[in-house]
């Protein structure tokens, strides 16, 4: 039997990385499925096994602690497998203050969607270079157009990731790698319950433009194939990131601020 092409998505237990999974087992990638809960993508690895014969390795790893990548590339090389899609998906953000939430908690947020999401690629990008073929899907968000007043560490976080994955998209252009950042902006999935664990936020009230999880996975996939550096989906969106660079800073901050403060 011939074997498959690999994706590694990270965050597959929920959300907009489950949606990417299934859509990615549907064009007929085998799956390396990672998160700390590995029940639901136990249960989801059986499904597109039944559904579309999918064979998927679940790894439960907290990509967060200083171990977490060095356990999902144990797996990969022990099982020889060779990634050629790598989905950066897993991540959190936290509403508040940054004076107020707990500082483990920030600098988690860091450990998670900056640092490994570039320790993946940077273990992962090398294999596709040298088969001159790969593609790499950074889940950044429409939050890394502005800084984010009441929600920093996390806007500054999704920056890295847009900047980092614009810079990779020309640097592996002639590499036979495709590099795209996908900026969401508010999307129904479980992002907006870890987000409040502190403070509320206005922005998880059901805002203009929200987009499902399975639109916002299928936009990511399509700008990627077609070799697009940054995928925003959704008019609303994409209005909003064009009008960033025209709008003064000061009042950017306000808008911001507005929208990530609680309404209570
Ligand atoms: N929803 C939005 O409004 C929105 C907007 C823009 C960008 N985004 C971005 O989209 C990405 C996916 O989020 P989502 O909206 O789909 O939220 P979600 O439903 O909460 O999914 C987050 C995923 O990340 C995983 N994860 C969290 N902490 C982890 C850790 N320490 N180690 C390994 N995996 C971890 C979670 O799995 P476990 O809990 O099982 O570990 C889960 O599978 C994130 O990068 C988020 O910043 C979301």
């Amino acid at each position: 039997m011939r074997t498959p092409k690999y994706a590694l998505v990270t965050g597959a237990s929920s959300g907009i990385g489950r949606e990417l999974a299934e859509l990615l087992a549907r064009e007929g990638y085998g799956l390396v499925l990672v998160a700390r809960r590995t029940e639901p993508m136990r249960l989801l690895a059986e499904k597109l096994q039944q559904a579309h014969g999918t064979p998927s390795v679940v790894v439960g790893a907290d990509l967060g602690s200083p171990e977490g990548v060095a356990t999902v590339m144990r797996e990969v090389t022990a099982r020889q497998l060779e990634i050629d899609m790598l989905v950066n998906n897993a991540g959190f953000g936290l509403a508040g203050s940054f004076s107020e939430l707990p500082a483990e908690s920030q600098l988690g947020m860091i450990d998670l969607n900056v640092r490994a999401l570039t320790a993946l690629t940077r273990a992962l990008v090398p294999g596709m270079v040298a088969r001159r073929r790969g593609y790499v899907l950074n889940v950044a968000s429409a939050a890394a157009f502005q800084p984010g007043p009441l929600m920093s560490v996390y806007y500054a976080s999704k920056a890295y990731v847009l900047s980092f994955s614009a810079a990779l998209h020309e640097e592996l252009r002639e590499h036979g790698v495709k590099v795209s950042a996908l900026c969401p902006g508010y999307t129904e999935t479980e992002f907006a319950a870890r987000a409040s664990e502190h403070q509320g936020s206005r922005l998880f009230n059901g805002p203009l433009g929200t987009l499902g999880a399975r639109e916002v996975a299928e936009l990511g996939y399509r700008g990627l194939v077609r070799g697009r550096a940054v995928v925003v989906p959704g008019l609303v969106n994409r209005v909003t990131a064009w009008l960033v660079p025209f709008t003064p800073l000061a009042l950017k901050l306000r808008i911001t601020r507005y929208f990530n403060a609680s309404d209570s």
